[in-house]
């Protein structure tokens, strides 16, 4: 699938999953208000939506509608959304933009933004757990997917070791593995949950979707740092060149620039040869791998 057809898919699923969010979401005129403003500024953004579009990509390849990973896609977009809100805060990153505004907590205020991202956690596995597409024992293994990716051993534990190496020169295995827990441990599940939904997941196409999951995982987080050092904060919508004023550790730093798109490429041609073995029904997947590298926000 050319990058000129992956467009309309991808406009297609934000449709889809804006929807489903709006639905999701408590309305903005219940109490308490000031909670419920936040966590929609939160979510209704400008988002790219990467997560839920990889969910349906994956439900393209697994074979199933749509409408069977709304749930799953909405879930790992509000738990992404929440892990903004903290990351932002001045706590962890202290940055003051995202998505083209002002931070969930520059909005609001430090306290609402920490409940507003509580709550977008919980909400998240609500709808799993409520998810009337899927049988009682696909919503238990989803829940307890999702539960893994987010938590200690994986976005949050990588959020932890990512705020321990600030200032501190890391080798590339440990810069990995903080990638790889930070960012990669959600978009893991964003293309495995699709798999769990459809109820029968083949383990020979269960670990040829997670191997490609590991891949652009990876290389999305390497493209967001490299973003941080060549992408217009006009552009980006965060405010660019905040990884080096935190010392953090990202891959431009560590390898240069050159080297790192170097890595997010091969990581990018691995993604496609774990997905040799599938047929039409993962173009999609196979195209946003690449989208990921080329993406200039
Ligand atoms: C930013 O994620 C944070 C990372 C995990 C790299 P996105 O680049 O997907 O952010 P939005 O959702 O499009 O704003
Ligand atoms: C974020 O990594 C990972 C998260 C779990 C939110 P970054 O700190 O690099 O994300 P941005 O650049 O602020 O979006
Ligand atoms: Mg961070
Ligand atoms: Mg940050
Ligand atoms: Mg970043």
């Amino acid at each position: 699938m050319s990058q000129d057809r992956l467009r309309p898919m991808m406009a297609r699923c934000r449709e889809r999953i804006e929807a489903v969010l709006e639905r999701a979401l408590p309305a903005a005129d219940a109490e308490p208000q000031r909670l419920h403003e936040a966590m929609r500024y939160a979510v209704l953004g400008a988002g790219k939506r990467i997560r839920p579009i990889l969910a349906y990509a994956a439900a393209d390849a697994v074979g199933i509608p749509w409408e069977r990973v709304d749930a799953a896609a909405a879930a790992v977009e509000l738990i992404h959304a929440y892990s903004l809100v903290h990351d932002d805060l001045p706590a962890m990153d202290d940055d003051d933009l995202r998505r083209g505004r002002p931070t969930c907590h520059k909005a609001f205020d430090e306290a609402t933004a920490i409940l507003a991202g509580d709550a977008l956690q919980t909400l998240a596995f609500g709808l799993l757990a409520e998810d009337r597409h899927a049988d009682p024992d696909a919503r238990t293994r989803m829940v307890a997917m999702l539960a893994e990716a987010a938590g200690a051993p994986g976005m949050v534990g990588g959020q932890a070791l990512d705020l321990m190496a600030e200032g501190r020169q890391l080798d590339l295995d440990a810069l990995k593995n903080i990638h790889r827990h930070k960012t990669g441990a959600l978009i893991r599940a964003a293309v495995n949950l699709p798999a769990l939904a459809s109820g029968s997941p083949r383990p020979a196409r269960t670990a040829a979707l997670d191997h490609y999951a590991q891949c652009i995982g990876l290389a999305f987080q390497i493209q967001d740092d490299l973003l941080d050092v060549e992408g217009d904060t006009a552009v980006i919508g965060k405010t660019s060149g905040a990884d080096a004023a935190h010392h953090k550790a990202t891959y431009p730093s560590l390898l240069g620039v050159d080297q790192a798109h170097a890595a997010a490429r091969e990581l990018v041609d691995a993604a496609a040869t774990a997905l040799a073995d599938f047929d039409s029904g993962a173009d999609p997947l196979r195209a946003i791998a690449r989208y990921i590298i080329d993406r200039d926000r």
